[in-house]
């Protein structure tokens, strides 16, 4: 067994530090501050490969493994986690499902773009009265000669308002349930597509989520993501890589905090020493790492499996259960460590501290992921 990154995935990983520390960085706590969407760094990302990494080279993708995903993304989200999942959201939930289940028509019409960064793309499941329940989603298409007329409404979409497609979802034979929806690839200028409001969110301020209403939206049959009744599939599909994108947001969320806790209990003196000497820092400390480590080799696992082409939705929902866990775990001892520096906005714990609750709600709730894992264990 070795546990070493490839020369390949050491190669990633460093070009992903790279990036976030020079590029990403500097910019931030402003981004986050006025929820400004990072749009010139993720095109900047796709010129670097990084918005097709696990799309195949014949569709212009980077063609890399998922270790070297997991890996890439960690250290984006590090520094900044916005920019980590508009990323993780447009690699995971979008372009790869759509090379998975996408017809000719779909591969070269769109995944092109998106695997190149020309085109961001956004995922639309989640609905008003259904977000854990996704089976039970209203927006209904219905099928008028070579296209679908589809009426419903969409929200919290991750990139919503400046995406360029949408992988959307909808109920197309009501008697069938969960295997009577199907997956639509929709772009943003189809008429009868509406943005709605931008939701203010406590974390990933950058990023932009909105709802999207769709009032008589005619998609042609061509943009069928799979075939007609796959939806939930497809969406389940997505779901599992996606869960690896957040696993790994938490994970980088986690390591920022014990660098910077490890950093200023360095700095900071009380009673006439720095307080990485008292004991009480040290064992913070030690436990954080302890979950850090046990978190990053949960992720890999769940990522090599997959490479493996092996079942995985086990692992994903245990990476992403664990790392988002560890995250919230890791930025509230941060804070404590900080004292009340770190309750203000002088030090980047509290921004990450709000940047990890979100990791243990979307892609699936941490009590979905149980579920997950315990109908894999049980049924
Ligand atoms: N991959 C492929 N297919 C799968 C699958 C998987 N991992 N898991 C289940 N399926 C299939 C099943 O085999 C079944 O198919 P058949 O009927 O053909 O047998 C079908 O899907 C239905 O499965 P279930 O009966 O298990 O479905 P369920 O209704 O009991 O729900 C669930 C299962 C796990 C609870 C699921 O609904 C779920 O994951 N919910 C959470 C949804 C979620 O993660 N939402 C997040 C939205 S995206 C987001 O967060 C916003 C963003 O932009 C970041």
């Amino acid at each position: 067994m070795d546990f070493r990154l490839t020369e390949e995935q050491e190669m990633v990983r460093q070009t992903a530090r790279e990036f976030a520390e020079k590029e990403l960085a500097p910019g931030v706590e402003e981004r986050d501050e006025k929820e400004i969407y990072p749009g010139k760094y993720i095109k900047k990302l796709g010129e670097l490969g990084f918005c097709g990494m696990v799309i195949s080279e014949k569709y212009g993708g980077s063609g890399f493994d998922t270790v070297s995903y997991v890996v890439a993304l960690e250290e984006i989200a590090r520094i900044d986690p916005s920019t980590e999942i508009v990323i993780s959201v447009h690699n995971s939930l979008v372009s790869y499902p759509l090379e998975k289940f996408g017809n000719d028509y779909i591969h070269s019409e769109f995944l092109s773009k998106l695997a190149s960064g020309e085109w961001i793309g956004a995922f639309a499941l989640t609905e008003p009265e259904s977000g854990s329940d996704a089976g039970a989603m209203k927006t209904r298409a219905i099928k008028d000669g070579d296209h679908w007329i589809l009426n419903g409404s969409k929200n919290f979409i991750t990139t919503g308002g400046n995406c360029d497609a949408y992988l959307l979802f909808a109920v197309t034979d009501p008697s069938a349930g969960s295997r009577g929806t199907s997956a639509f690839l929709i772009t943003r200028d189809t008429p009868g597509v509406i943005r709605g409001k931008h939701e203010k969110k406590m974390g990933i301020r950058a990023t932009d989520t909105v709802s999207l209403a769709l009032e008589d939206a005619r998609v042609p049959d061509a943009n069928l993501v799979g075939k007609h009744g796959d939806g939930f599939k497809v969406a389940l599909t997505a779901l599992d890589s996606g869960r690896l994108g957040v696993a790994a947001q938490g994970l980088g969320i986690a390591q920022a905090c014990l660098e910077q806790s490890i950093k200023y209990s360095k700095e900071r003196k009380q009673f006439g020493r720095t307080i990485s000497s008292f004991q009480a820092i040290r064992f913070k400390i030690a436990d954080m790492a302890i979950r850090i480590s046990a978190a990053r080799w949960l992720l890999r696992h769940a990522a090599w499996k997959k490479d493996q082409g092996d079942q995985y939705t086990k692992e994903a929902a245990m990476a992403k259960l664990y790392c988002s866990e560890a995250a919230t775990y890791c930025a509230l001892e941060a804070i404590q460590i900080h004292g009340g520096y770190g309750y203000c906005k002088d030090y980047p714990v509290e921004r990450y501290f709000r940047d990890a609750k979100i990791t243990e709600i979307y892609e699936g709730t941490n009590e979905i992921q149980r579920i997950v894992i315990g109908r894999a264990l049980l049924d």
